[in-house]
Formats: C-alpha cells, structure tokens, sequence
C-alpha cells in the first residue's frame, strides 16, 4: 500500500510538471513570437526545457548573477554559433608608440551608456557581424567626441566590401579599421544600412560611395600591454568604449543580471575567443551578506534590447574573465 501511495505520488508529480512545462513553452513561444511548424515543435520545446532546468539550478546556487529565458533558449547549439563572429588574427610584438598620456590615476567608475556619442544598441541578427559592429561603435564614439555631433555610421559597408574580414562568417575589429583607413573612410548609417540580420538574407556586393563617407580613420592599436586590467580602464577614460573579444559559454545566452563569471570561462589560451563586444564602463558592486564586493566591466553586446541588461552585461573584472582583457583596442580618427 505504501509503495501504491508513493508511486501514485510520483505519478502526480510527474503530471503536475508536464503541465507546468506546458504552460512555460507556451508564455515563451507568445512572449518572442514563436511559431514552430509541427515537425519542428518537439525538438524546439526539448531545448527550451533543457535551459529551463539549467536556469532554475543556476539561480537556486548562484548569487552573483541571474539567468533567464531569451530569444535563443530554444534555439540549437548550432544557432547560436551564428551570432558570435571574432575571427582575430595572430598580433605582433608592438612598441605602443600611438600610447596615449595617461593620467595618473583612473576613476572609481566609468559608464558610457548613457553617453550622448554612443547609438542605440542594436542586434546583429542571424549574421557573424559582431566585428563590424565593434568597429563601427568606436568610430562613432570617436568622432563624436571630436565634433560633439553624435553620427551613425554604417555596419554593411565593413560586411560587404571589406574581403581582409568573411562579413557574416566572421572578422576582426582591427583589421575593419585598416579597411576603413586604405578605402578612404566609413560611410553613414543612413547610406548603407543594416540588412544582414535577416534569416534569408544572401550576401550582395559592395556599394562603397565616397560621398557617404562622414569619418576617417587616423590610427588605431592594441591596448598594451596585456592582459591588463589597469591598462584597459586608463585606456578607457582617454579613448571611450574599447571593442574586445570574449570566449561565450551557453550561459551567456541566458544571462538575466549581476556580474557574469563562470570558472569555465577562465581559459589559458588568448585565442580561444569568438565573439567581439565593446567595453563600456566599469564598477564594483557593493558587498553584501552573501557575496564580496565585485569588481566588474560593463559591456554592450549586439544581440538586441532583449537579451540581458537592455542589451548590455556586466562581467568580472580583473581576472581576465572570458579573456575579456586580452584583446581591447581603439581607434583615432582625422
Ligand atoms: C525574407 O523573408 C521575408 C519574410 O518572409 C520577406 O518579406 C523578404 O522579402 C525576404 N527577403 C529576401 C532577401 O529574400
Ligand atoms: C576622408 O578622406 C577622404 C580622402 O582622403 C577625403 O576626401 C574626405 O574629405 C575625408 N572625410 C572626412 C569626413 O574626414
Ligand atoms: C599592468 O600595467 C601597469 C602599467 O603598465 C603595471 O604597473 C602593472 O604591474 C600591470 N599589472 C599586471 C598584473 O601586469
């Protein structure tokens, strides 16, 4: 009888869970627009309930940072590769004569978000074009800062004219800037917008027209020497956002709050990194009773307003988290 009792419990309980999963699958197919054909709905409600056990675990452990459902939790493995895209070249030794002077100490905290030379977050979409992206941020920031006229300048022009980069296949920030050097400047927004992102989107070539061209760039580099976290925060305050490139583990694609870390993500090799960010500022949260106080970077990512802290995140600083601190660079323009 007992052994009846238990097993009916368990029964129950398994009932009970289904129709709770149920009910999540579908608040998250309304809430991002799902519409699944038939033969795809089970394999998409397996990947989504896959992340919903990952999420409830993370947060009954973690204190530092939450996860949640985004866009990409019933995505697959192979999705969500599209939308990193760093594909960074072997650097050499430098001499960092382009150093700038550095004050001598750096401030508490920097946030650019809300900075005026910064443009809206934007989503890369189903395209390898975080490195375009990186590279466009700081040369609008750049500029900016020069003229105090906030510009939007063009993402597609570095995917389709650029052939030193793959466009959606991948790139490298710096490399974009040297483009942009050689060709005679980047265009406007305006003139060459966006069109990758979309789901069918073939690639088409270069419409490069000088007369669109609203920045040039002077020079750019490495942030030196790193890894080095000092180095990247003065590097910050002189310059504005700095582009980097980080390793993403899945959780990424879930992250809700707090300061990102995952000891997985401390790795040795400086190459293994695939998708390029921009750091934007930085902090360190207060101490609490369960957790020390954090010191963290604040970064923009391009994968919409949706996913993370209206589009952006903040990841451990100091410890080289991802490899976040080993590949920052900036740009001058004239
Ligand atoms: C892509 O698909 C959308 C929606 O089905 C359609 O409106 C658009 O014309 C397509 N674009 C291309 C480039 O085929
Ligand atoms: C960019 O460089 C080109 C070629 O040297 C020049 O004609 C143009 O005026 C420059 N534009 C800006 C905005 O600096
Ligand atoms: C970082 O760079 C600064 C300035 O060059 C240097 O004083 C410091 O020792 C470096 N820190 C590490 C951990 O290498």
């Amino acid at each position: 009888m007992k052994f009846y009792l238990a097993f009916l419990l368990v029964i129950l309980a398994v009932a009970v869970a289904d129709k709770d999963d149920d009910f999540l699958w579908k608040s998250f197919k309304l809430e991002h627009g799902k519409n699944h054909s038939p033969e795809k709905e089970l394999s998409r409600k397996q990947n989504f309930l896959k992340q919903q056990r990952k999420i409830e675990k993370h947060n009954r452990e973690n204190n530092g940072w939450k996860m949640a459902h985004s866009r990409f939790s019933d995505m697959t493995d192979q999705e969500k590769s599209v939308v990193r895209g760093a594909r960074m070249m072997k650097r050499k030794p430098q001499d960092n004569e382009n150093a700038a002077n550095f004050p001598d100490d750096v401030p508490r905290n920097i946030d650019y978000r809300a900075n005026k030379c910064l443009q809206p977050i934007r989503d890369q979409g189903h395209c390898g074009s975080c490195w375009a992206f990186s590279a466009i941020t700081a040369l609008e920031f750049s500029k900016c800062k020069k003229t105090g006229v906030a510009v939007a300048l063009s993402e597609q022009m570095l995917i389709d004219c650029d052939n030193s980069n793959s466009g959606c296949g991948g790139g490298d920030y710096t490399r974009a800037w040297q483009y942009a050097y050689d060709k005679g400047g980047a265009m406007t927004l305006a003139s060459y917008p966006y069109v990758s992102g979309a789901i069918n989107h073939t690639s088409v070539s270069c419409k490069f027209n000088s007369a669109a061209v609203a920045v040039n760039v002077s020079t750019y580099d490495w942030t030196y020497p790193y890894p080095n976290a000092t180095v990247t925060m003065t590097y910050l305050q002189s310059f504005g956002p700095l582009p980097t490139t980080i390793k993403v583990l899945d959780s990424l694609f879930n992250y809700a709050s707090g300061v990102y870390s995952d000891p997985a993500c401390i790795v040795a090799d400086e190459n293994d990194v695939d998708h390029a960010v921009v750091i934007v500022g930085y902090g360190t949260t207060a101490a609490t009773a369960t957790a020390p106080a954090t010191p963290y970077w604040i970064v923009r990512n391009t994968w919409g307003t949706g996913w993370g802290l209206s589009g952006y995140f903040f990841i451990r600083r100091g410890v080289n988290m991802c490899n976040i601190e080993s590949w920052t660079a900036y740009v001058r323009v004239v």
